[in-house]
């Protein structure tokens, strides 16, 4: 197979807080695997991320920490980097948007995308009355203003929920708008907020309706179903105008020559995903000395850009984020006389669309007592990446996360259940069939691959089945099936259990010599299998894997994963634990 062309891209964390195992299986774990996966294959890849500093948010936490966004989102931004490092997912670069060696690149980029979609007639600026926190002196967005609710429910009374959000009453379940709400107070200061008037510039998202549902029908086989039928249910309720800039100081200046832009910055969801373009301009300035190769990457038909991010994301990456890429390339005029037509671009020169835009689900916590509940911050009950790798190797949990992962649906974290597969999966079946014939190829065959002379059906049988797991566990990664991926790898290695109990070489040792080469010699043939394909799942024990095998790097990828090490070839040294028992 030639070489393919690929940019990855991991959902940009927010740099206002640590990271949990729920983003984890989200975005970074299913990202990651697939980049090693590709690297294996020897495609061309560059796995972008790096943090989403702009916006309010990061202000608000700043505050409530008492120090500056800029100091707050770099503190962040390196502890999420290490998060990442400890867990062996490696970025190619892990940028920053509001980052002192991102930040110039990052503002040029995104003003160059506002202004192309303005030039392009893609905005309407328009004036409206929103809540205004005096003290703090700033616009209040919604989810910073509470009150009571003024919904009427059913049965005719009142709701009257003291503590409703400006977005959503969680009494009644309506929305909310912020202006109506009764006795309103900022949440930033507590002080009753006043009305003012302001001016933003809203991007007409439903012209692009008709282009984008017919992009989702030409990928629709190729998406998760639960992506492609969000965005679909959207476009058929249809697409309101968003607005894309905001009163806030902290972000990317809206770059308008108009007195009304002055003071404000795009929304942070018009320049976060700008990031990953950005990030990747610096990153070709590291690497080409050119900064405006990215174009190598983003704007030709040859490479396959894929978006892994959490499932509430996907409005963004799915519906906003492709607007906003047809915006650069079609003035509004155009869009209508193409009509619903939408076709990739051939040449280069013109943003192209994501190949593939990966959702997961939210991953929840299940507690001891049974009770599931969603991750959160205030709820106290997530676990932390940080604390989890002060007890805890990466692969445990790499593991847990893959074959638990909430790919079509919400699935739960469990600590007992983590202990458990870890105990029963990891080191009974997994470990277990690396370790059980090492005293023997060590004592009765200096560590070299014995013959095969004696082998028979059961071996070819056994072969034949790893034989075929490259192409279907490869199948599985392509088509973003992760868990199904590992579950096949992890059935490889429950038959070989069941072969080395069937051949007994601890007993034919000493009864049969050449059956008991033939079986250590088979059993060093599958683990070459198999370890090549856990790399992408789980780089730290496969790493071990291989230099017991003593196969060289370059050799340790998918396309030679079953070629098999010669006889008489030398392993290396007894792997050293690969799965520590963890005491529940
Ligand atoms: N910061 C967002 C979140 O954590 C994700 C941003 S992804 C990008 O939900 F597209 F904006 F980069
Ligand atoms: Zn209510």
């Amino acid at each position: 197979m030639s070489k393919r062309r690929f940019l990855v891209t991991a959902a940009l964390p927010y740099s206002n807080g640590r990271l949990h195992v729920g983003h984890i299986a989200g975005a970074y774990l299913p990202a990651d695997i697939y980049v090693r996966y590709l690297r294996s294959n020897g495609d061309d890849v560059r796995f972008i991320c790096g943090s989403d500093d702009n916006g309010v948010a990061i202000e608000i936490s700043a505050r409530l920490e008492k120090t500056t966004p800029a100091e707050l989102s770099t503190r962040y931004n390196k502890k999420q980097y290490a998060d990442f490092e400890g867990l062996g997912i490696h970025f190619d670069i892990y940028g920053g948007t509001h980052q002192p060696e991102y930040v110039e690149t990052h503002n040029r980029l995104s003003q160059e995308f506002f202004k192309a979609n303005h030039n392009n007639g893609h905005f309407v600026k328009k004036s409206s009355e929103q809540l205004y926190d005096a003290q703090a002196d700033q616009f209040l967005p919604d989810r910073y203003v509470k009150g009571t609710c003024y919904h009427t429910l059913e049965d005719g009374t009142p709701c009257g929920n003291p503590e409703a959000l400006g977005d959503q009453c969680e009494q009644c379940g309506n929305g909310i708008d912020p202006l109506q709400l009764i006795n309103p107070v900022s949440t930033i200061t507590g002080t009753t907020p006043e009305q003012r008037t302001t001016t933003h510039w809203y991007l007409q998202l439903s012209k692009f309706q008709g282009m984008l549902a017919d992009w989702f029908s030409l990928v629709s086989l190729d998406w998760r179903s639960t992506v492609i039928n969000f965005a679909m249910g959207a476009i058929k309720k249809g697409l309101p105008e968003r607005a894309m800039t905001r009163d806030l100081q902290w972000g990317v200046p809206v770059p308008l020559d108009d007195p009304d832009a002055q003071g404000k910055v795009l929304y942070v969801w018009f320049d976060a995903p700008i990031g990953y373009v950005s990030f990747t301009a610096t990153l070709c300035q590291q690497l080409d000395g050119d900064w405006q190769k990215y174009r190598d990457w983003w704007q030709n038909p040859d490479c396959k850009i894929v978006h892994f991010i959490g499932e509430d994301n996907t409005v963004f990456h799915a519906l906003i984020w492709p607007a906003m890429l047809l915006g650069t390339q079609y003035s509004s005029k155009e869009i209508a006389a193409r009509g619903s037509t939408y076709t990739a671009p051939k040449e280069r020169g013109y943003y192209q669309l994501p190949t593939n835009v990966v959702a997961n689900a939210f991953l929840n916590i299940r507690t001891r007592d049974q009770k599931e509940e969603k991750i959160s911050k205030s709820r106290k009950n997530a676990i932390w990446i940080e604390d989890y790798l002060k007890t805890f190797d990466p692969d445990p949990l790499r593991y847990y996360l893959t074959i638990n992962a909430p790919e079509s649906q919400r699935t739960a974290w469990n600590i007992d259940d983590f202990i458990e597969r870890n105990n029963a999966e990891l080191i009974a079946t997994l470990g277990n069939f690396v370790n059980r014939w090492q005293k023997i190829v060590t004592d009765d065959f200096e560590r070299k691959v014995p013959s095969a002379d004696c082998a028979d059906q059961l071996e070819a049988d056994l072969l034949a089945k790893l034989k075929a797991l490259p192409k279907s566990v490869g199948d599985d990664i392509e088509a973003m099936r992760f868990k199904s991926a590992l579950g096949r790898i992890m059935d490889g290695f429950r038959e070989c259990n069941r072969y080395i109990d069937t051949r007994e070489p601890w007993k034919t040792r000493k009864s049969d010599g050449p059956r008991c080469a033939a079986t250590i010699h088979t059993c060093i043939q599958a683990v070459r299998t198999l370890g090549t394909l856990l790399e992408p799942f789980l780089p730290f024990a496969a790493e071990k894997i291989r230099q017991s095998l003593n196969v060289p790097t370059d050799q340790w990828i998918w396309s030679k994963a079953t070629d098999e090490l010669p006889i008489g070839h030398a392993l290396g040294p007894i792997p050293d634990i690969l799965f520590r028992k963890i005491d529940p």
